[in-house]
């Protein structure tokens, strides 16, 4: 084994070395930029599931109307100075809305993780952040 052949090697293990770690480098970027793709194609599908879940937890307590304790309360709360229907308020961030969500206030539920999971969770709070833009006046 002659020094000229060792160090040849050494620097072609050096190599392949450095072109993995470009290969996993452009894998990373390529990753990664079709998750951003995919987020942002999935809102609206996100927002159909948002608001089936609102259907099925938060709408006996939070759609316009009478009889709804949901409604009433924040008609009270607000003395009707903002839209007491949640899905009418434009003052609401999602942080907000998972934080009442997840603690409960009053005569409202917290709902667990295992009844709202964390995907449903960000898909009602977009659905109700979505909906109150839309409707905004
Ligand atoms: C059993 C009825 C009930 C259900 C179900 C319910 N809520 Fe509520 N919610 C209330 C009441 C009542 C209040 C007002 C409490 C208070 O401050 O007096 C409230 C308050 C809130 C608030 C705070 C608004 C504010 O400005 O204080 C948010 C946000 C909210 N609910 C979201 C939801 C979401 C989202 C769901 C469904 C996952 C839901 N609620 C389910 C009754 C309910």
């Amino acid at each position: 084994m002659s020094l000229i052949w060792l160090s040849n090697q050494t620097r072609i293990r050096r190599r392949v070395q450095e072109c993995k770690l470009a290969m996993f480098g452009i894998f990373a970027a390529v990753c990664i930029s079709n998750v951003q793709a995919q987020d942002s194609a999935s809102t609206s599908a996100q927002i159909e599931q948002g608001e089936a879940v609102f259907e099925y937890w938060c709408a006996t307590c939070h759609s316009a109307g009478p009889g709804m304790p949901g409604t009433q309360a924040l008609q009270a709360k607000y003395s009707g100075n903002i839209p007491a229907v949640i899905t009418q308020r434009s003052d609401l961030t999602p942080e907000l809305i998972a934080f009442y969500v997840r603690n409960g206030i009053s005569v409202m539920p917290f709902f667990r993780k295992t009844e709202i999971t964390d995907s449903d969770l960000d898909a009602l709070t977009r659905y109700i952040v979505n909906s109150a833009s839309s409707s905004a006046n």
